[in-house]
């Protein structure tokens, strides 16, 4: 069945390498680059694959709030439902850690922007809709001074904490909607997987990236993942698995909930 797929970050890694195989396999597939040129580039390969579904394209910065609310709204309006959301974007290393709104990058892009962009879109997802999130296998404890940006970290700590930041909100919002919201799934693609974002963090060429489109694509239309709601899937070991002990706290989950939506408050214009 043909269903309607929304894969942010979708210009280059894993994110284009599975907007490839769900174009492929004639899915409409709603792309999202922060950059036009990539994104122009990204539509034309994905066309390319000759499938029968229908390929839009979105434009965001996602370290800025505003432009991940005008992404949700604009998709709100051209779609009235989504089968599935993948909120791939991420971002480890960079050369300029602070977003403009005084955030870590990380946090922002990483953790705030997927949690805002599901949230906005939660009326166009349906119970049987599918959020998948990519979690990592690098999950550290969350400092709630660096998610709010008083407090700085390294490239890995920031990325590690915004990764589990990403998968106990995922828990959370699994455990409120219940029966009635779409399922949240946080998925670790496999790790080191030869992207952009491995070469610069790692100076290694990567295993095959199609490691990480195949989970994916199984995450978001497989029936394997059909009551996979707060079940974190770890990509390196091939099934289902504990994340953070953190992650599994219902109050820890909560708490951080509760953190995320005072800093989005205050980033409100
Ligand atoms: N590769 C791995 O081994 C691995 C392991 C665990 C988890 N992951 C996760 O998998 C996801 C995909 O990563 P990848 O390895 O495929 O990395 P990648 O090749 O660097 O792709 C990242 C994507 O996110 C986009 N992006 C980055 N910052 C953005 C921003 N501010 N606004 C909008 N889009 C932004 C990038 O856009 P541009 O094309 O403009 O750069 C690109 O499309 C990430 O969430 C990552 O944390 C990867």
């Amino acid at each position: 069945m043909t269903k309607t797929i929304l894969l942010t970050g979708s210009t280059d890694g894993i994110g284009l390498a599975t907007a490839k195989v769900l174009a492929a396999q004639n899915h409409h597939v709603l792309l999202h680059g922060r950059s036009q040129t990539k994104l122009d580039d990204a539509e034309r390969t994905v066309q390319a694959q000759g499938g029968t579904g229908t390929i839009w394209a979105y434009q965001a910065d996602l370290s800025d709030i505003g432009e991940v609310a005008a992404f949700a709204d604009a998709v709100t309006a051209e779609h009235d439902h989504l089968d599935v959301l993948i909120n791939n974007a991420g971002v480890f290393r960079t050369a300029q850690p602070a977003a403009a709104n005084g955030l870590d990058v990380r946090f922002m892009v990483n953790t705030i922007a997927p949690y805002v962009l599901t949230r906005r879109l939660w009326p166009i997802l349906g119970p049987q809709s599918r959020v998948v999130n990519l979690s990592s296998a690098a999950q550290a404890p969350v400092n709630p001074d660096a998610l709010r940006g008083t407090v700085r970290l390294d490239d890995s700590n920031a990325y590690a904490q915004s990764k589990l930041a990403l998968t106990m909100w995922s828990n959370h919002l699994a455990s409120q909607w219940g029966l009635d919201g779409p399922i949240v799934v946080p998925v670790n693609p496999g790790s080191f997987l030869g992207t952009n974002m491995v070469k610069e963090a790692y100076g290694t060429a990567g295993n095959d990236i199609g490691i990480g489109s195949d989970i994916l694509t199984r995450a978001a239309i497989s029936n394997e993942f059909a009551e996979a709601s707060g079940h974190y899937y770890d990509n390196d070991s091939g099934r289902f698995a504990n994340p953070h002990p953190d992650a599994l706290d219902p109050v820890k989950n909560a708490a951080l909930v509760d953190t995320i939506d005072s800093v989005i408050a205050t980033l409100q214009p």
